[in-house]
């Protein structure tokens, strides 16, 4: 193993709890915070919206800004009874027309609206609050604002509506902050759950770092060996989401000085009938990570260790992620994990993981909106 990337599991280490998020790096503190979740729970309380009571919660962000809570309920919403979510992240009006009528028919109790932006400026957030305030017309559902601190706060937002993001935590590295735990507090996810789990993550990396430096090691060499192009391949339905920010995750933070990984989502074993062709027999750009539930769906993990066989064969890297179960815990260890992964290959690519600098140019381009 590189000392370089043990000494960096060690500067990781050190750094995360000086000063909590004076650094980018002490986003990996947010699940030892637990002034976070008091803070959640306060402004529910002083809100409106009653958790007990709500049927409906509309978050409306883009990005870092709602992909976290989003994976997190699409996982979990088969597996327990949740309030059902609505993430509004693109501009659909069809969609908010539909949602709208739905919400017309419930009372001021049943509904709650998140607004996530830590900018305050995208305009995708802004123009879908808009829709959803006008379509919703008389209707005065509670709604509850997240904002970076240095976001300058809206008149019409009141204070006591109003969490902020510290300004060194990026949207994507944001799910364990008030971004993805006041939404799914009040869907009713485990959350306590969800960052013990992360904990865990964190705790098992910088105890025995081998295990993820070998893994990011083999993503790397894959990647030096021209595989820039890195496979989720979802084995089990309830993962898709969780694979979504996962590659927005990848893409972001890797995707600067004309390196980075390609991220891309497969499904099994539907896409064995789209795309095995090429990741066999095609161009030997891709790697794969194979990623399913242990015992969820006997039939997926005879094609999923079918599979596993080949690339094993023909010499097409990849790795398997199997999670034990589908709950809070075992997702919570999950995306804590994957940040390492992220911040040790760009580590190794040497990229700057924080920011998306290309991603301002459209934005700018947007006066007509
Ligand atoms: O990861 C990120 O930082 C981005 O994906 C942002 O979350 C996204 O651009 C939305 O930005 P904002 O929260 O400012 O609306």
């Amino acid at each position: 193993m590189p000392e370089t990337l043990l000494e960096y599991i060690h500067h990781l280490q050190d750094k995360i709890n000086q000063h909590p998020y004076s650094i980018e790096e002490n986003f990996l503190h947010l699940p030892f915070d637990e002034s976070i979740i008091s803070r959640v729970k306060e402004s529910i309380s002083k809100s409106r919206a009653k958790p007990t009571s709500l049927k409906h919660i509309v978050a409306i962000g883009i990005g870092g800004s709602c992909w976290g809570a989003k994976a997190v309920y699409d996982a979990l919403k088969s597996e327990k009874p949740l309030a059902e979510m609505h993430f509004l992240d693109q501009i659909e009006p069809d969609i908010i027309e539909k949602l709208a009528l739905k919400l017309q028919n419930c009372s001021t109790d049943q509904v709650a609206i998140i607004n996530i932006s830590k900018s305050g400026t995208t305009a995708e957030t802004a123009i879908n609050h808009k829709l959803l305030r006008e379509s919703l017309k008389n209707k005065t559902f509670p709604e509850l604002f997240i904002r970076g601190e240095s976001a300058t706060n809206n008149s019409t937002q009141k204070e006591e509506s109003v969490l902020t993001l510290p300004d060194k935590v990026g949207g994507r590295f944001s799910v364990f902050s008030s971004v993805g735990l006041l939404p799914l507090e009040l869907a009713g996810v485990d959350t306590k759950s969800l960052l013990e789990g992360a904990r865990q993550a964190t705790k098992e990396i910088f105890s025995n770092p081998q295990k993820i430096t070998q893994r990011v090691l083999s993503i790397f060499e894959a990647y030096q060996q021209e595989k820039s192009v890195y496979n989720i391949f979802i084995f089990s339905k309830e993962l898709i989401s969780l694979a979504e920010w996962q590659k927005q995750l990848l893409g972001e933070s890797l995707g600067k000085d004309e390196k980075g990984l390609l991220p891309m989502i497969s499904q099994g074993s539907r896409d064995l009938h789209s795309l095995q062709q090429y990741f066999v027999g095609g161009k030997l750009i891709v790697q794969h990570e194979i990623l399913a539930i242990k015992g969820k769906n006997l039939f997926q993990d005879i094609i999923r260790n079918a599979i596993a066989e080949t690339y094993q064969e023909e010499n097409i890297p990849y790795r398997e992620t199997v999670l034990e179960q589908l709950d809070e815990k075992t997702l919570g260890n999950f995306m804590q994990t994957k940040f390492f992964e992220t911040l040790l290959l760009a580590h190794l690519m040497e990229v700057n993981p924080f920011g998306q600098p290309d991603v301002e140019g459209y934005k700018k381009k947007l006066n007509n909106l």
